[in-house]
């Protein structure tokens, strides 16, 4: 059945500002503290983390509901959170605790904010960000090399003024490794023309050059399963990088706003005993300059594109990969949307 024009805008709308139910890394796990509180946005919403006095992360909403002041301004008291404007305190179930400037005050024991389901892994945290509070999550889609100890890595993070759908185009895009990276340590090599080849597989897909593999960025995969996606990639080593064959580029995307977005990229290698302890050296000391060097081009990039670029773009044969992207973004929007409406429909029934 065709879309009406509305429900095609409502789909654009939500895609634009994150699809629900997925789970999303929203921090690297040592920013989250048991001693201050940790603000971040996700899909437009602020949310405010810490840790319980059992290492647990708690995430609610960074709002007081006293009078809306940030909870992430405040202080943490006994494992719970208490405002700096007047001192109320809220629990990791977004219930008051307490109103000290009151006695018997009729907020306290109220369930007042929603609270949302983190996890940790791969020193990240996520959190599922679904429409309604009840929904249970599924499990944590997980990259293989982050539950494999074989893999070892380096998390990287960095918030980008671009839509986040810019930065999934951007890895769903191999043949710009060879023209924008043209000058990097790792990425100046292989031909400047190519054709490409999407690939199904289950809950994702493979993009890759067909003229060459292992020369340079030729290959991507993206991971769709059901909450969330992720996507991981090589990048050719040459022997001066150390031991460990090619990196692995593990990339998360988390939508915080219209026009910014925070990526998650673990850079990884599968290494072993003291070749691990070389490459780990190695990266601290010479190769993460220059990964951070590949980055800023990307997102000096993109942050140049404008917001309806997408409104006025010719696509080419080389664009299959984010055009296949894009779908699965919209597929899993209307999914949604439908099931909310159907939803509404039978609560107003
Ligand atoms: S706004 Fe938080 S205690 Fe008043
Ligand atoms: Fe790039």
């Amino acid at each position: 059945m065709a879309l009406s024009p509305e429900m095609k805008s409502r789909i654009e709308d939500r895609v634009n500002e994150g699809v629900r139910d997925y789970w999303y890394p929203v921090a690297k796990s040592v920013e989250i503290r048991a001693d201050r509180p940790y603000g971040v946005v996700a899909l437009g919403e602020k949310l405010v983390l810490w840790r319980g006095a059992d290492g647990q992360i708690n995430c609610i909403d960074d709002f007081c509901p006293h009078r809306g002041a940030p909870l992430s301004y405040g202080e943490i008291h006994g494992g719970h959170i208490g405002c700096r404007y007047h001192g109320v305190v809220v629990d990791g179930t977004g219930t008051v605790q307490q109103v000290p400037a009151m006695p018997d005050c009729p907020m306290e024991g109220r369930k007042a904010l929603r609270s949302y389901h983190v996890q940790e892994h791969g020193d990240a945290v996520f959190v599922f960000m679904s429409a309604s509070e009840a929904t249970e999550p599924p499990d944590l889609p997980l990259s293989a090399e982050l539950l494999d100890p074989d893999w070892t890595g380096f998390l990287c993070t960095a918030i980008w003024d671009v839509n986040y759908r810019y930065a999934l185009d951007n890895l769903a895009d191999p043949m710009h490794g060879c023209y924008l990276h043209a000058d990097s340590f790792t990425l100046a090599f292989g031909s400047k023309q190519d054709l490409l080849q999407l690939d199904n597989h289950e809950d994702g897909f493979r993009v890759s050059r067909v003229g060459q593999v292992g020369e340079n960025f030729d290959w991507v995969e993206f991971e769709t399963p059901e909450g969330g996606m992720y996507c991981h990639l090589d990048i050719p080593y040459p022997p001066s990088a150390g031991p460990g064959g090619h990196m692995r580029i593990v990339g998360y995307v988390l939508p915080m706003a219209p026009r910014k977005c925070k990526v998650f990229f673990w850079r990884m290698r599968k290494v072993q005993e003291f070749e691990r302890d070389s490459w780990r050296f190695l990266y601290r000391t010479r190769l993460e300059a220059r990964h951070w060097n590949v980055l800023e081009q990307d997102r000096v990039m993109l942050e140049g594109m404008p917001d309806d670029a997408r409104r006025r773009e010719m696509l080419y044969q080389h664009d299959i990969g984010l055009a296949h992207l894009r779908r699965a973004l919209n597929r899993a929007a209307r999914d949604q949307l439908e099931a909310e409406d159907a939803a509404g429909n039978v609560a107003a029934e």
